[in-house]
């Protein structure tokens, strides 16, 4: 019987508040026969840590956390109230960086964040068919924008110029590519058994699947690596003959997304492409208050994954008992389903806490409530 370490790690604002909830939500699942797990709370990376020690995580912070299955994150970043004459100011990138370490550092090169519209979380699109949006947008995590790299040259000055390199490599796409396939022929074969609403999609030689990929680029601006994706796209997919594709250019796929969200499957997208498609993506889904996400290393088990909802800190109501800690739970029991590859136990308490957040959903929607009463209610739903 494998005994799980989680590292939970609440961060700042309501992220505190919404873990609070969730290791309630863990704990009462491992007492009733779910999986083992040992959750073990840290401190930091905070703002407080960083006002006590001058950095957000201690140096020894990776072979720390090293030391667990996965990590469980509530939200980063939160000064306090602007009302703090004590407020303690720290830039974006500072207090945010702990999140692209953590991904780096156990080179999670894939994130994942489902989008389904949950009965009783808020509908924006009118269009009734929105109701079936039943999608999986895939970001590479790894490279691409985010690699860091570029300056500043003459700051300041009117000759300023700013340089921020794009860094796409093929072992990075068609690792990624290969993923989706992977995770759309898991779909497919849900659809088949009738554990997920049935889809269809056209395959090229006329027949349908019940699963497709998407792959999004610029490539009509960005050539370089927008013809790398494509030729390496088109190279894995002919792997999947079962597996329907298509091609998005961002910007369309933008306006695609909110005209007609149901007509995507699994959505594959580069580093930055991915982040602000998967901003739009929980819209559709109900908000960002019912968006979870996690960041995992598909190839390697032994790096733990970081599991943590879209959401931000919202220090506006921080503090105050009136974050939902939806999205919270929803990304636990994407962690108890990650485990669930492993233990039985694990998947059936996915499965359970997604029930007991959906039944709270379809009586109260997503109207402000006390964190702790919704808590107490997926709890009651638990036992
Ligand atoms: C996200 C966030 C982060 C990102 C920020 C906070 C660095 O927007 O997880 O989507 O851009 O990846
Ligand atoms: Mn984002």
């Amino acid at each position: 019987r494998k005994q799980w370490k989680i590292a939970v790690l609440p961060g700042d604002g309501i992220g505190p508040e919404v873990m609070a909830v969730t290791v309630r939500a863990l704990r009462s699942l491992a007492e009733q026969g779910g999986p083992s797990m040992e959750l073990t709370e840290f401190p930091w990376p905070s703002h407080q840590w960083h006002r006590e020690h001058g950095s957000t995580m201690p140096a020894d912070w990776k072979a720390t956390l090293a030391q667990y299955d996965a990590i469980l994150l509530g939200a980063l970043g939160d000064p306090g109230p602007t009302s703090d004459p004590d407020r303690y100011l720290l830039p974006d990138a500072v207090s945010l960086g702990p999140l692209l370490d953590i991904r780096k550092g156990f080179d999670q090169w894939a994130c994942e964040r489902p989008a389904m519209l949950l009965e009783g979380a808020p509908q924006y699109l009118a269009d009734e068919r929105a109701r079936d949006l039943d999608m999986m947008v895939i970001r590479e995590n790894s490279e691409g924008e985010y690699v860091g790299q570029g300056g500043r040259l003459a700051p300041g000055t009117p000759r300023e110029v700013a340089t921020q390199m794009e860094v796409f490599t093929r072992a990075g796409a068609e690792r990624i590519f290969r993923h989706a396939f992977e995770r759309a022929v898991a779909r497919a074969a849900e659809r088949e058994a009738g554990t997920r609403r049935n889809r269809e999609f056209p395959l090229a030689d006329g027949g349908v699947a019940r699963a497709q990929v998407c792959l999004i680029t610029k490539r009509n601006a960005l050539r370089y690596w927008g013809e790398m994706y494509t030729e390496v796209f088109e190279q894995v997919a002919s792997d999947y003959p079962g597996i329907a594709t298509h091609h998005e250019l961002v910007d369309a796929a933008c306006m695609k997304f909110v005209m007609s969200p149901w007509n995507f499957d699994v959505v594959v997208a580069s580093n930055l492409q991915g982040d602000i498609l998967t901003d739009l993506a929980a819209v559709l889904s109900g908000g960002m208050g019912v968006a979870p996400s996690c960041n995992l290393n598909p190839a390697d088990r032994r790096q733990p994954p970081m599991f943590e909802p879209t959401h931000g800190s919202a220090p506006d109501i921080a503090g105050r008992n009136l974050a939902g800690p939806q999205a919270m739970l929803l990304t636990a029991a994407m962690m108890l389903a990650w485990m669930g590859e492993e233990d039985g136990r694990a998947a059936r308490a996915a499965q359970r806490l997604r029930d007991a957040v959906e039944a709270d959903l379809r009586v109260h929607g997503t109207i402000q409530r006390e964190t702790t009463a919704i808590g107490d209610a997926v709890l009651a739903a638990l036992s």
